[in-house]
């Protein structure tokens, strides 16, 4: 079986290989092809794996090629986890946004669509490519912003591409363990869009455990999410929001803090990856990643008073790869498991069409993920989700026909932005900074 990873000379490679390399089940994956468009950090990247391979007698052969379709001919899965622009193209998406005071994130408000607009025309043609070269195969992305990007590829490839985030699995592990359950035996009730979904239930035996944590003073406040949001105002809610949502709840505090801090979070891991890729190796790849891992939305954990994050929380944060691998294990072994993913909704959220991508449960059997019915949102829920969706659907059409007026509205309707006038200006600090929107500058 051969998997393909677009971006394979991403930091986060040698994650999905050590995954890889501990499973020895038929049908496993035995090659795997790295594209990526910077050779060096290609090579960088294959030294660690073989590292990583070394005494594994059944570890997946590597090939690496900075050509598409190359990469792509053949390929039973592909991932996609490429970063338009880099890290120096994130940090440039926060900081525009910080200036003109608004929130500067990777995936939410005005960063987000950002970078949007600069890697939907990129996954598109992406898209485009796999439909010509591997029609069969099942594309699993990665690439942020992770719904949008796998709603623009939706339109070409349909339901063979599938959307991740290690996300509400962990939220959903961490609320398990304070609750004395076993993840694997609980139905986590979780929904939305990615990076802005609730965790509404969880069942054990058909019964809903979260009552039981809501009322709980000490236990509610045990956890990253009690932490950071506050036991109050998750008893307000009834649910426990996605760590994301912190950017939508205590937005000033959470703008505040990036704004005062040294360095926006693109700009640390720059300088930091910076390093490995000049050194690589196995040894501080691991030290890069234990550090960043460590640092993990620490400015909103600042500006909530949440402290450091808790070892117990910090070992059920991340895991993307085991998501990758579990829903590529379900599809190629049809072995039935119940992931949450991002998916075409068909109707599963009452509040939006059926085309537009969800992140909600899904049952995943050999013939891909099927979204299952759940709860309609509540009206506060439904509103945020709503407004996000349509300002996705601008930045779709602001990356399919270049036009500016849509990119505009897509910065101006979000409920993270708060004037027109800035949303202007935004899009003219981006068309700036990022030689990836040429296509939308004034003409
Ligand atoms: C989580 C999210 C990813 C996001 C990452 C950012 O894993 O699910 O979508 O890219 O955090 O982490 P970073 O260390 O890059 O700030
Ligand atoms: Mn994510």
């Amino acid at each position: 079986m051969r998997l393909t990873i677009l971006g394979g000379g991403g930091f986060r490679v040698p994650l999905v290989y050590g995954a890889l390399l501990g499973d020895h089940a038929e049908g496993r994956v035995t090659e795997v092809t790295l594209h990526d468009v910077d050779a060096g950090r290609l090579r960088a990247v294959t030294g660690v794996l073989t590292e990583q391979a070394k005494d594994v007698p059944d570890a997946p052969a590597v090939h690496a090629t900075t050509e598409l379709d190359e990469a792509l001919r053949g390929a039973d899965f592909v991932f996609s986890a490429i970063r338009v622009g880099g890290l120096a193209g994130r940090a440039a998406d926060e900081r525009v946004a910080l200036a003109e005071g608004v929130l500067g994130q990777e995936t939410v408000g005005a960063g987000g669509i950002a970078y949007g607009l600069r890697t939907v025309p990129v996954a598109v043609d992406i898209a485009r490519r796999v439909r010509e070269l591997a029609p069969d195969a099942w594309v699993i992305n990665f690439t942020n912003p992770a719904g949008l990007v796998t709603e623009a590829m939706s339109r070409h490839l349909g339901d063979r591409v599938i959307g991740i985030c290690d996300s509400p699995v962990g939220l959903g592990r961490r609320v398990a363990r304070v609750l004395g359950a076993d993840p694997g035996e609980a139905w986590i009730d979780y929904v939305g869009l990615n990076h802005l979904g609730w965790l509404r239930g969880l069942e054990v035996n058909g019964r809903d455990e979260l009552p039981r944590l809501l009322a709980d003073e000490k236990l509610l406040g045990s956890f990253e999410e009690g932490r950071l949001f506050g036991t109050d105002w998750l008893r307000s809610l009834g649910a426990i929001p996605n760590e994301y949502l912190h950017y939508y709840y205590f937005n000033r505090e959470a703008v505040r803090a990036y704004r005062e801090a040294e360095r926006t979070r693109g700009a640390f891991l720059l300088d930091q990856q910076a390093s490995f890729y000049a050194e690589p190796s196995y040894a501080s790849w691991d030290r890069t990643r234990a550090e960043r891992e460590a640092t993990y939305m620490a400015h909103n954990r600042e500006a909530s008073g949440a402290g450091e994050r808790d070892a117990a929380d910090l070992e059920e944060s991340g895991g993307y790869e085991k998501v990758a691998l579990a829903l590529m294990r379900a599809i190629a072994r049809d072995e039935r498991a119940t992931l949450i993913l991002n998916v075409r909704g068909r109707g599963a959220l009452t509040c939006l069409d059926d085309d537009a991508v969800v992140e909600i449960p899904c049952l995943v059997d050999a013939n891909g993920a099927h979204p299952v019915r759940v709860a309609p949102l509540p009206g506060h829920a439904m509103g945020l989700v709503s407004s996000v969706k349509a300002v996705e659907r601008e930045v779709l059409t602001a990356a399919e026909g270049g036009s500016r007026s849509s990119a505009v509205k897509a910065f101006a309707l979000h409920p993270l932005v708060d004037s027109v006038t800035v949303a202007r200006r935004l899009l003219d600090g981006y068309t700036a900074a990022h030689p990836q929107l040429a296509y939308l500058a004034r003409k």
